[in-house]
Parts: structure tokens; C-alpha cells; sequence
């Protein structure tokens, strides 16, 4: 993608799904491949009034990379480079917590990190600076209310809270983690939230997340059983959802922009 400075970049919006997700209900897509420092991440773009829409499979095309192997930091930075500022995202999950059973829409409200091995910032020393980042609301709390009031008007039942607790994958857990995790305080197990919210957040972007559990964690019944009737329909119901909200233009009241703490910028070679 060639990209002219001085041009004034035009606002996008976007919307980041999984395996379950290939597409945006009734759009028509154009492909685009973005070359960021980190590789090339292809996206899907639809040229829509006021804010074109960016789709990106977190995944990659035909779906190459296991959540422990996405490129998280090339996703969120060819999202930056597109001129994203509003981004939401979908988790498939396990549920542990038992009022959030499979099929349950869970507007996240924070996380607990398990992965490990993965690349958790831009900034690393040297040459790529060094800050940190604040996290008292790990999700935008301006988008998590508009998609809230929003589910409200069209009738779509969403929960409001829901900690998500990130594992490493491919596999997924044992009983014994499981109930770890649940006197930890996690309500949702998924493979693929941590760290792509936070990078978002670190290139100035505000982030939400929406879990749909499709089965229960391990442990919880005597074998794994993925839900796949309904789960069509569901995310159909959520995407629009998300596109009716990003449509709306008006200015955020949250913290996201202000939670980067730059201690030493990065520096130009
Ligand atoms: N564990 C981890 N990730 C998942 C699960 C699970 O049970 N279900 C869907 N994604």
C-alpha cells in the first residue's frame, strides 16, 4: 500500500473477528495487503459513508496463523496505518463463569494475562522507545457504553462485564487450570484477546471486545461440547450491531488516548 504524507488520511473504523467470522454480513469487501515493519497483514475494506470499514480475520488470510502464532503486532499496526481510530473486536471463548453460558455476548470488561512467549508492546528499549501504559479500564469505556445502549435499541442481549482470562493455545485447558482460573476470578477462557487489545491501545486506538462462548471449559461437563447451531445468526446480529455503532460519528469520553506514558520516544535510524 502506497500512502501519500501529505494527504490528509480519512478515518476508518474497524472490526476484528476470528476463525468463526469471514466476512461482514451483506458488504461487499475489496481486498487490501498493508506492509507494516512487522510483515504484511491483509485486510478487507469497505468503502462505506462516513467511515470506510477495515475487517481484519486476526487469523490471516485462509486463516494460517494459530492464535500463538498471529501477527498481533503487524495486525494492530497496519490498522494504525489505515488511519483506524475505533476498533471492535469478537473472542470466541469457553465459559466458566455460569450465568455466561455458550452463546452468551459478553462485553469484556477486563482480562487476565496466561500467554506467554508473546510480543506484548512496541516499546522494547533501545530504538523503539520505552513507555508504559495505563490499564485501569482495559477497554474503551465510550465504546463499551454505545454498544451497550445500541444492543439495548435492537434488542440484543449483551452482558455488561466479563473478565476474560487469555490462554496460550493451541490447546485448549484442563480442569485443573480451569478451576485455577475461576478462583482467580475469570468468567470467559480465550486464545486470541491478549495482547491485541493493548497494542491497539498503545498505538492510540480505542478498543472493545465482545466474547461469544461456544462451549463450556474443560471440566465443566464431561466432555467439550462447541455449540455451532445459532452461532451464525449471532454474530450476524453482532456485526451489524457493531457497524450501526461505528456508522455514528461523535467524540469518545474515555481514557484511552491519555493512558500511554512515554518515557523515551522512539528514536528515527
Ligand atoms: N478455551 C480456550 N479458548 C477457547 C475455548 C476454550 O474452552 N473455547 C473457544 N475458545
Amino acid at each position: 500500500m502506497k500512502m501519500n504524507p501529505t494527504a490528509p488520511m480519512r478515518e476508518r473504523v474497524a472490526i476484528i473477528g476470528g476463525t468463526g467470522i469471514d466476512g461482514l454480513p451483506g458488504m461487499d469487501l475489496h481486498l487490501q495487503v498493508v506492509q507494516t515493519p512487522y510483515g504484511e497483514v491483509t485486510v478487507y475494506v469497505v468503502e462505506k459513508q462516513p467511515f470506510p470499514i477495515v475487517y481484519l480475520n486476526r487469523h490471516g488470510p485462509n486463516r494460517k496463523n494459530p492464535p500463538h502464532a498471529i501477527n498481533y503486532l503487524g495486525n494492530m499496526k497496519a490498522l494504525q496505518l489505515l488511519g483506524v481510530r475505533r476498533i471492535f473486536a469478537t473472542n470466541a471463548v469457553g465459559s466458566i463463569n455460569r450465568r455466561m453460558p455458550p452463546l452468551s455476548l459478553v462485553v469484556l470488561s477486563d482480562f487476565i494475562n496466561f500467554t506467554s512467549g508473546r510480543p506484548l508492546s512496541y516499546y522494547n528499549g533501545g530504538d523503539s522507545g520505552h513507555a508504559y501504559l495505563e490499564m485501569n479500564q482495559p477497554y474503551c469505556q465510550a465504546l463499551r457504553k454505545r454498544l451497550l445502549a445500541q444492543a439495548n435499541l435492537a434488542g440484543l442481549d449483551l452482558i455488561d462485564g466479563g473478565v476474560y482470562g487469555a490462554t496460550n493455545g493451541p490447546r485448549f485447558e484442563t480442569p485443573a487450570e480451569i478451576r485455577m482460573y475461576e478462583r482467580l476470578g475469570v468468567d470467559l477462557v480465550g486464545m486470541t484477546g491478549v495482547p491485541e487489545s493493548h497494542l491497539a491501545r498503545e498505538l492510540g486506538m480505542h478498543y472493545a471486545a465482545v466474547a461469544y462462548s461456544i462451549n463450556w471449559a474443560a471440566g465443566l461437563e464431561e466432555n467439550i461440547q462447541i455449540v455451532t447451531q445459532g452461532v451464525d445468526r449471532l454474530l450476524d446480529r453482532l456485526l451489524r450491531l457493531f457497524v450501526d455503532v461505528l456508522e455514528v460519528e461523535s467524540s469518545l469520553t474515555c481514557a484511552c488516548e491519555a493512558a500511554l506514558m512515554m518515557v523515551r520516544p522512539p528514536q528515527e535510524n
